[in-house]
């Protein structure tokens, strides 16, 4: 039987769209394409506009132009629907300003007013795709120009903000202060892009709507979990973004801990926002603060040195652009977590991530117990391999079981096997990116997929203080590691120590 939890295909009143960054390259690369795919596929509101809103001159027929351009690269399907486009692009409006300037404001209300419907002036989505030290700015202006309001005024008006949500504890109690003095955190929709994937939302759907699995969630039966989001990209032209951010900051604050608080969390009392981000923040806040000591021990970083993937020579971290020649920013981090609540008491979560690593995956590996007495000990040596769940984030997304199975024929071996399930084999190949599904659900006014506040502010609890021991540390011989390989030696150390070691990530084609 299939079951739909939510109310089918929602009903979305009409709005318009306010994009600041308009030029940038992720409006180009991902909203515009998303908000195409959504028109396409009949899912924006009846009416809609949106605004593009930048520095650069140039008239609506000019950014329309580059958005087709882009369009044709960065679309998923290709190739573009002309007459689609040309419908959805009769919606879309440039509007020339800069964010400094109160003037450029009020010709963007005059826009909406021109639209000559109250809907079309009142629901509004501010999309801030700009850097984060403007974001206070613009939120104030918006509000100044009489386009925000925190009660809502007449319609809704919702503000979406890009990670990074701050650098810090600090900064992101700032930037969460200037953002709620002319918004209501409802109206705040922070948006890891993780949450819009498919298999990252089907994580919850998997614990909670299969027993078999759900009852054996737990101290009891789970060994440990490794989290694993590795990229075989170096950080190319991003030099001087990473040198500020790093993969801690960059990857771990974020979408590492997003993964590991929806694969830990406890049940939910119902499947609204609030209930979901309950029990996300209530699962961070159970994760055991690391001290200096623990730090030494639990978190391994590394940079990466020369060296070649998939028969590519790589130059080193230090050898990218706009990166310093003694640079001690690190490009992977591998660490273990553990959770302070009756579930999971001594149960390690490792993670990692990296830069320039042999795969770019994402997987949640679910090590089981082993069974309690090996009856086929003098074959298979004193250990089977114990049981393994794998949800496969991307590519190639699904599960996989891994158990044993006797090999055919008259002697008696035990070897591991898979079985796999594959989104696309069950379901076609309809991925839609994570874009369109987040950009749904802020026009919805749902924030389920969307990080709250004290989420946010706890995560950077959890990494500040690693950030902080590293900082002044140089890098050691040992943490460096050789672009095509899995990370330093010490993170392999690391598992070690507990005597386990990293899975290589399931390929399944
Ligand atoms: N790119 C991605 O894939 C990606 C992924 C995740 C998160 N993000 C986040 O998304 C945000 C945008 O990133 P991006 O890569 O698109 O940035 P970007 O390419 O540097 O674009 C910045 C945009 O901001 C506009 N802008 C800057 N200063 C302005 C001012 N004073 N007045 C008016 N407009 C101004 C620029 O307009 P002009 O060109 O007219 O100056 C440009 O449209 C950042 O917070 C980033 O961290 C990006």
């Amino acid at each position: 039987m299939v079951c739909r939890l939510d109310a089918g295909r929602k009903v979305l009143e009409p709005c318009s769209i306010i994009i600041f960054g308009a030029s940038g390259d992720l409006t180009a690369r991902k909203l515009i394409p998303a908000l195409y795919h959504l028109y396409k596929e009949k899912q924006m509101p009846e009416a809609f506009r949106v605004i593009g809103f930048a520095r650069r001159e140039k008239t609506d027929a000019a950014w329309r132009g580059e958005l087709r351009a882009a369009l044709d690269q960065f679309s998923r399907t290709k190739p573009v629907d002309d007459q689609v486009w040309q419908e959805f692009s009769q919606q879309i409006s440039y509007c020339e300003g800069d964010l400094n300037d109160a003037a450029a404001y009020r010709s963007l209300e005059t826009r909406l007013a021109s639209f000559g419907s109250e809907p079309l002036h009142r629901n509004l989505l501010f999309y801030l795709a700009t850097s984060p030290s403007q974001f206070g700015q613009i939120v104030e202006q918006v509000h100044r120009a009489g386009l925000l309001q925190k009660d809502g005024g007449r319609g809704w008006q919702r503000v979406v903000i890009e990670k990074p949500f701050g650098h810090d504890l600090e900064s992101a109690r700032q930037l969460n202060r200037e953002l709620t003095r002319y918004a209501h955190e409802q109206q705040v929709f922070r948006i890891d892009h993780y949450l819009g994937k498919e298999t990252v939302q089907n994580i919850l759907m998997f614990r909670f709507s299969n027993a078999v699995f759900e009852r054996l969630w737990n101290r009891e039966s789970i060994d440990h979990f490794q989290i694993t989001v590795s990229e075989k990209l170096g950080v190319g032209q991003r030099g001087g973004y990473y040198e500020e951010a790093g993969a801690l900051r960059d990857m771990v604050q974020n979408h590492l801990l997003q993964v590991l608080s929806l694969v830990a969390m406890e049940p939910p009392v119902s499947l609204d926002a609030e209930s979901i981000r309950d029990e996300k923040v209530k699962l961070l806040k159970s994760i055991r603060l690391l001290s200096p000591e623990d730090i030494a021990r639990q978190v391994v970083r590394g940079q990466y040195v020369a060296g070649t993937v998939a028969g590519e020579p790589r130059p080193g971290y230090r050898q990218e652009p706009k990166v310093k020649p003694d640079s001690n920013v690190e490009t992977y981090v591998a660490l273990k977590l553990l959770i302070d609540n009756w579930r999971w008491s001594g149960v390690p979560f490792f993670l990692r991530t990296g830069k320039n690593l042999p795969l770019s995956t994402s997987e949640v590996r679910v090590q089981f117990r082993p069974t309690p007495h090996v009856l086929f000990a003098a074959q298979c040596g004193p250990k089977l391999d114990p049981n393994a769940l794998t949800l496969r984030l991307q590519p190639n997304e699904g599960i996989s079981l891994r158990f044993n199975g006797k090999v055919p024929g008259a002697s008696l071996t035990v070897r591991p096997v898979r079985m796999h399930f594959s989104y696309d084999a069950e379901f076609g190949a309809y991925t839609p990116e994570a874009y369109e599904r987040l950009l749904l659900e802020a026009m919805a006014g749902d924030a389920t997929l969307f990080i709250r506040r004290d989420e946010v502010e706890t995560a950077w609890q959890i990494v500040d203080g690693i950030r902080k021991a590293w900082d002044g540390n140089p890098l050691s011989n040992r943490e460096f590691y050789a672009a095509g390989t899995w990370g330093p030696v010490a993170a392999d150390d690391l598992l070690a120590s507990g005597g386990h070691v990293w899975r290589e990530p399931l390929v399944v084609s």
